[in-house]
């Protein structure tokens, strides 16, 4: 992946720095190629042929800032499909962290999140709206230092070495998108864009099964599960989540 690397030399250090973490190739000139660049002090992935649609991790503001100071009540269908009581303190691996919604959801509820992140674009702009959140005067800066840890790595490996860490595992794997429309959400497309489908998902969910004591699959409400053999289903309006107990 491109990182591109402007003229404000206030960015030529985290560009260097990421270029070195992730393998980005820092480049000064845009291609036509898909880019990430710091845009108004936020990583922000985009393709150069649409550069007003950027997909960045923002805990501050937009639509999730929205929902977690909103939202964060035992209501919520991830919340009972985690089987999450008040007052609990649960320890969740977050197998599939992308732009890390779902993790925050269950963090502002005092869970101890481990997000895990194996894409190098999906984790270089989590770690950057995580780093701006914690920096920031915001509540949700101690919600992060207390019940968030972040680490770029395949869940599968994560499964296997420290399982008995969690209480639960929360599997959100991308799934392939049918309808073309305008509909699908601009961050849905660059999120498709960046990692593609994760076609190994039956793969990590047997792994997660053999050694996970919960795990919760997020589904579009009408796809196939990824496995038989879940416990329970909980069904919201567009989403369903698949419990699969040991
Ligand atoms: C649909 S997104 C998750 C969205 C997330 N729940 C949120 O709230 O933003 C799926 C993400 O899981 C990641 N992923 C898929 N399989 C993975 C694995 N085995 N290990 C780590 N990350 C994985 C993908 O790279 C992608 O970023």
């Amino acid at each position: 992946m491109d990182i591109l690397s402007k003229t404000n030399p206030a960015y030529a250090p985290p560009v260097t720095k990421l270029a070195e973490k992730y393998g980005f190739n820092i480049i000064s000139t845009l291609t036509d190629q898909p880019v990430l660049e710091y845009i108004d002090g936020r990583l922000s992935f985009y393709t150069p042929s649409v550069p007003a649609e950027t997909m960045c991790v923002d805990f501050l503001k937009g639509r999730t800032g929205y929902r977690l100071s909103t939202t964060a009540n035992t209501s919520q269908p991830l919340l009972k499909a985690i089987n999450y009581k008040t007052g609990q303190r649960l320890r969740i691996l977050d197998a599939t962290a992308g732009l890390g919604a779902d993790s925050m959801l269950m963090a502002v509820s005092n869970c101890e999140v481990t997000m895990c992140e194996r894409n190098p674009v999906m984790a270089a702009l989590l770690e950057d709206g995580l780093d701006r959140a914690r920096d920031s005067d915001q509540p949700i800066s101690a919600i992060i230092d207390h019940n968030i840890s972040f680490i770029h790595a395949n869940a599968i490996n994560v499964l296997k070495e420290r399982s008995q860490e969690f209480d639960a595992v929360y599997f959100d794997p991308m799934f392939p998108e049918r309808k073309k429309s305008a509909k699908v959400k601009k961050e849905m497309r660059l999120a498709a864009l960046a990692v593609g489908d994760d076609e190994d998902s039956a793969d990590v969910l047997k792994q997660a099964i053999a050694f996970a004591p919960r795990i919760i699959v997020k589904r579009p409400l009408k796809a196939e599960p990824i496995l038989a053999g879940f416990a329970r289903q909980l069904k919201g309006r567009s989403v369903r989540f698949d419990i699969y107990q040991r």
